[in-house]
């Protein structure tokens, strides 16, 4: 086995050896969206540093646990916190906790960051269903020797974000009468903001929302096969002619303005899965 393989054994059976719940869905709960995971039933919290090989995340407004347990009657592991690239993590680092939950069960992830609009028609509070993306991160997580019990060493990210759940959540958007933008999310590798400049490329490349993280995950969702669903809030207005100096205390305080539809709708898209 290789040492990769070994190290996701050890976390996987760390975490195993903690809860009975066999999860069939990951979530990944971004920048003050991990209130979500304080709705599972039954809990079981994994602190990060109590797992073998897992990065611990330092971002504020990330708790740094896994909570397994049940939401609307589905088995689930969450991750509250996610791991950033410009915390210092290495993209394996970064994309390590996908592939424990994979080994833990999981057959679909949903992902969900903090982004800035870059879409005009966009306002801060809105939620946006990503319909794609575009890595202006500098990496790709799957460089280095690829493990094929993973996934193959060219895997196809066309279509990486599931059209039948991008489906189901604008049916359940719909259902329960909550607006939802969709887009292109755009990845940097951040912690700096962007430039005007910056923002005027990333608009016409064709990103709708730009953010740091989502992109890394997704990549090793799809390399392993996993179904995957992307909503990102849309926190504040990355305009490039109306630039304002962002804090990242204000992304959290929208995100946590948001939260109460972004948490109707993720339970809205669960109980229909
Ligand atoms: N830019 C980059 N990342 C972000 C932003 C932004 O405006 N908002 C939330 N995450």
């Amino acid at each position: 086995m290789s040492d990769l393989l070994k190290r996701i054994e050890e976390a996987r059976a760390a975490v195993a050896q903690r809860s009975a719940v066999k999860p069939a869905i990951g979530l990944i709960l971004g920048s003050g969206l991990g209130d979500l995971a304080d709705q599972v039933q039954a809990p079981v919290h994994v602190p990060y540093r109590e797992i073998p090989h897992f990065p611990v995340s330092t971002a504020p407004g990330h708790a740094g646990r896994l909570v397994l347990g049940y939401l609307e009657g589905k088995p689930v592991v969450a991750m509250q916190g996610r791991i950033h690239f410009y915390e210092g993590y290495t993209m394996e680092q970064v994309i390590f906790p996908v592939r424990v939950m994979r080994a833990l069960g999981i057959e679909t992830l949903i992902v969900t960051c903090a982004a800035g609009g870059l879409n005009p028609a966009f306002s801060a509070g809105d939620l946006m269903l990503i319909t794609d993306h575009i890595n202006t991160m500098g990496q790709d997580p799957l460089r280095g020797p690829n493990e094929e019990q993973l996934g193959p060493r060219f895997p196809a990210i066309v279509g990486a974000y599931t059209p039948e759940l991008r489906e189901l959540a604008l049916d359940t958007a719909r259902e329960i009468g909550i607006s939802l933008q969709q887009g292109v999310y755009t990845a940097i590798s951040g912690p700096s903001f962007n430039t005007s400049a910056e923002l005027r490329m990333l608009q016409r490349l064709g990103g709708d929302a730009v953010g740091m993280s989502t992109v890394p995950e997704v990549i090793a969702a799809r390399h392993m096969g996993l179904k995957v669903l992307g909503i990102a809030c849309i926190t504040d207005m990355a305009l490039p002619d109306a630039p304002v100096v962002l804090t990242h205390e204000e992304v959290l305080e929208t995100a946590e303005r948001t939260k109460p539809v972004f948490q109707k709708l993720v339970r809205g898209v669960l109980r229909r899965i």
